[in-house]
């Protein structure tokens, strides 16, 4: 089994200089051996962040968004070559955030996951149900829709494997997280969807939880069969909370 993968996602905080004093700290941090840990600044951060890491690996680089087109007019929109030249290794698309403010679809998530992968960068690619979807008895019916439809000319592994982060959208930022019970449901059909799509090969793609992940919760969510890691947003932004996070997310 491949390693468990946990994200900070630290949306829109800290600039360059608050993002590399942020590493810095981090960088004193004991992590464990068996754990990919990444991190995803804004992107005017992301060079800082590469600069305050040195020759380090970890943790690895991850960007927020991208834009689908390799370059051209495309004024204020940041493209796959350039992440690929900062060595960022991941890139959330279709985070519920972007869905509700800046109309992602499901449709321009795909894009940008075809674009990543054409350069060597793995997709996150984000679902989550809303609460009244939740409410209706829509959740799964929800999240399948957005899984089949972000995938199609989405490779599951090779250099830049696929990765699905299930959010619960009522449950990001909200301290109220998703039982493991119900993350397990979700998980399932994500995987039956997968394993529909590529067969054997579905097993390459990493299923992560996110939504109120913090250093208290973090080893049930880590420990339920089925969660391949974590996407993690307000629990992040504290270098030595996360640091705490990440080595409680494995028994040693
Ligand atoms: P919180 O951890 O603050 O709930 O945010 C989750 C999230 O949206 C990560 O992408």
């Amino acid at each position: 089994m491949e390693k468990k993968l946990i994200i900070a996602n630290w949306k829109m905080h800290y600039g360059p200089i608050k993002a590399g004093a942020w590493i810095r700290a981090f960088r004193r941090e004991r992590l464990p051996k068996d754990l990919d840990v990444a991190v995803a600044p804004p992107f005017i951060s992301l060079a800082s962040v590469r600069a305050s890491l040195g020759r380090a690996s970890i943790p690895a680089l991850a960007s927020q968004d991208v834009y689908w087109e390799m370059e051209g007019k495309f004024t204020g929109e940041v493209s796959p070559p350039m992440l690929e030249e900062l060595g960022i290794q991941y890139c959330l698309v279709g985070h519920s955030e972007r869905r509700k403010h800046f109309g992602e679809t499901n449709e321009t998530a795909r894009k940008k996951a075809i674009a990543l992968q054409a350069v060597g960068i793995s997709p996150v690619l984000c679902v989550g149900e809303t609460v009244v979807e939740r409410r209706d008895g829509n959740a799964l019916k929800t999240v399948r829709a957005q899984v089949r439809a972000g995938i199609k000319g989405v490779k599951p592994d090779g250099k830049a494997p696929l990765h699905i982060a299930y959010e619960p959208v009522w449950a990001i930022g909200s301290g109220r997280a998703c039982s493991p019970h119900d993350i397990r449901e979700m998980h399932e059909a994500i995987r039956g969807i997968l394993r529909k799509a590529y067969g054997a090969k579905a097993s390459d793609v990493r299923v992560l939880y996110g939504g109120s992940v913090d250093e208290h919760n973090i080893l049930e969510y880590m420990t339920t069969s089925g969660i391949d890691g974590a996407l993690v947003g307000t629990a992040s932004l504290d270098p030595a909370a996360f640091g705490r996070l990440c080595r409680a997310s494995i028994v040693t």
